[in-house]
């Protein structure tokens, strides 16, 4: 008899990152057996609340709390072993309790000092029209795997890995010399580069001790047994590499396809597709934002919704919910159930605006133009009614205020499909499911 396979639900940002993946990964993960992240690197910050305790996560996907699951991170994804190492230490888990729950693909490509530096090399010599990148070493290290010059995690076990490092590593300092930057004087993190360089091998030591597998391998022999699997998207749609605000993006394909290539899982085998949002929309970096605000309300959304980045600190764009490039990003990964989160950053807003078309040359359109630069797009607005009120009592979904309702019903029309959880805190424990 041919046994049944299981598919592999998905969970991914549908706006410009930090739309509460890790806090509903976290909620999500006692239903499945495996979490896996699958692409992004440590230019992600996912974070996690109960128990009156906050984890940001970077590297490790967000189901490492929970005793009975495996975590995975895939052959698509990133990996600074130093940032890994302070990561390990601040999740406050015993060492030997981590290495039983996760796994690491052999295959995941290692971010390396010098991709760090020539990041901020890069970002230097763009000047006004810079990224805004985390300076992670994310460009640089999917630069070189593409060009196939990249160092992956099981190289660390050869024994001339010192010597194709130092290969890679002068290439790169002769590219950011050539882009008249001072790689004597940079600092990476506040380290100087032969300080980060001492802690990034010893990282590199304590990642050599974690299991390493083929992704590939292990996910379709988990899902061949039985096993319920949640890929962990990182950043989001709008930062997607092909379909984000170019060149205002990522490195990485964060999109549902990038579940395939960056874990080796077919495209038949995608069960459920989540797509997150914000009830609002937030923004890091440079790069178009049609619907940014910077008056009282921008400053209202910032403050009610702690609105600074989990990896950089930096203070977020905030803006009205933008829901053309909404239902984009639901088309584009075949989403099959939204999740809202941030809803209670809206409870004292006696009206608040979803853009639901833009004003673009002279006309209006419904869809993202090639040209989605912000100068030049003017939303259309429709206003909605505010709730004023806590949504802390509410437990069950068809008892939250009905403008509230309203709002969701908007939403689901306007993208064709439904908002299964609702998310009214930051704690795990304030979520709603529908
Ligand atoms: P991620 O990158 O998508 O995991 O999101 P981040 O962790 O970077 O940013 C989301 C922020 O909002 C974090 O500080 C979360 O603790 C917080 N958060 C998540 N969900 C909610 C929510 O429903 N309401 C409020 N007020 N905060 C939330
Ligand atoms: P999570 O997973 C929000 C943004 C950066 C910058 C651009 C490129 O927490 O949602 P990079 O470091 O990748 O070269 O930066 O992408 N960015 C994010 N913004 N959340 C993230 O991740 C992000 N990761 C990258 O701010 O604009
Ligand atoms: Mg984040």
């Amino acid at each position: 008899m041919i046994s049944k396979k299981n598919k592999a639900d998905v969970l991914l940002g549908l706006q410009w990152g930090d739309e509460g993946k890790g806090k509903i990964v976290d909620v999500l993960t006692p239903e499945y057996n495996v979490v896996a992240r699958f692409q992004g690197g440590p230019n992600a910050g996912h974070t996690l609340e109960f128990d009156n305790k906050k984890y940001i996560l970077h590297t490790i996907p967000s189901g490492i709390f929970h005793a009975d699951n495996v975590n995975l991170i895939g052959n698509g994804v990133v990996i600074d072993p130093m940032i890994f190492n302070k990561e390990l230490i601040s999740i406050n888990l015993p060492l030997k309790t981590i290495k039983n729950r996760l796994l690491i693909s052999r295959k995941a490509h290692l971010i390396i000092p010098s991709h760090k530096l020539l990041d901020a090399a890069l970002e230097h010599s763009k000047g006004e029209s810079k990224i805004g990148s985390t300076l992670k070493g994310i460009g640089p290290a999917y630069t070189d795997k593409i060009a196939r010059s990249g160092l992956r995690l099981g190289n660390l076990l050869q024994s001339d890995f010192r010597e194709q490092y130092a290969i890679l590593t002068e290439s790169h300092l002769h590219k950011a010399r050539a882009l008249g930057f001072d790689t004597d004087t940079v600092k990476l993190d506040g380290l100087t580069f032969n300080e980060y360089e001492k802690k990034w091998f010893e990282g590199a030591e304590i990642l050599k001790q974690f299991p390493m597998v083929d992704s590939e391998l292990f996910v379709n022999n988990a899902l061949n047994d039985g096993l319920k699997f949640l890929a962990e998207g990182a950043q989001g749609s709008l930062l997607d590499i092909d379909f984000g605000s170019y060149p205002f993006v990522t490195s990485s394909n964060t999109i549902a396809a990038g579940a395939c290539t960056g874990l080796g899982l077919a495209p038949s085998s995608i069960g459920k597709v989540y797509g997150i949002f914000k009830a609002y929309c937030t923004r890091v970096g440079s790069g178009p934002f049609p619907t940014e605000l910077f008056d009282e309300n921008g400053h209202i959304l910032r403050k009610e919704g702690n609105e600074f980045g989990s990896t950089t600190g930096r203070p977020r764009r905030c803006g009205w919910l933008d829901l053309p490039a909404l239902r984009y990003s639901v088309m584009i990964n075949g989403v099959t159930s939204l999740i809202m989160t941030k809803v209670d950053v809206l409870n004292g807003f006696d009206e608040f605006n979803a853009c639901i078309a833009y004003i673009y040359k002279g006309g209006e359109i419904d869809y993202i133009p090639f040209e989605y630069d912000s100068e030049e797009i003017k939303p259309v607005y429709k206003t909605f009614k505010g709730w004023k009120a806590s949504l802390e009592k509410f437990e069950k979904y068809d008892e939250l205020p009905q403008t509230l309702l309203d709002y969701i019903k908007y939403i689901e029309d306007f993208t064709g499909v439904k908002v299964s959880i609702l998310s009214t805190g930051p704690d795990r424990s304030e979520t709603i499911m529908k």
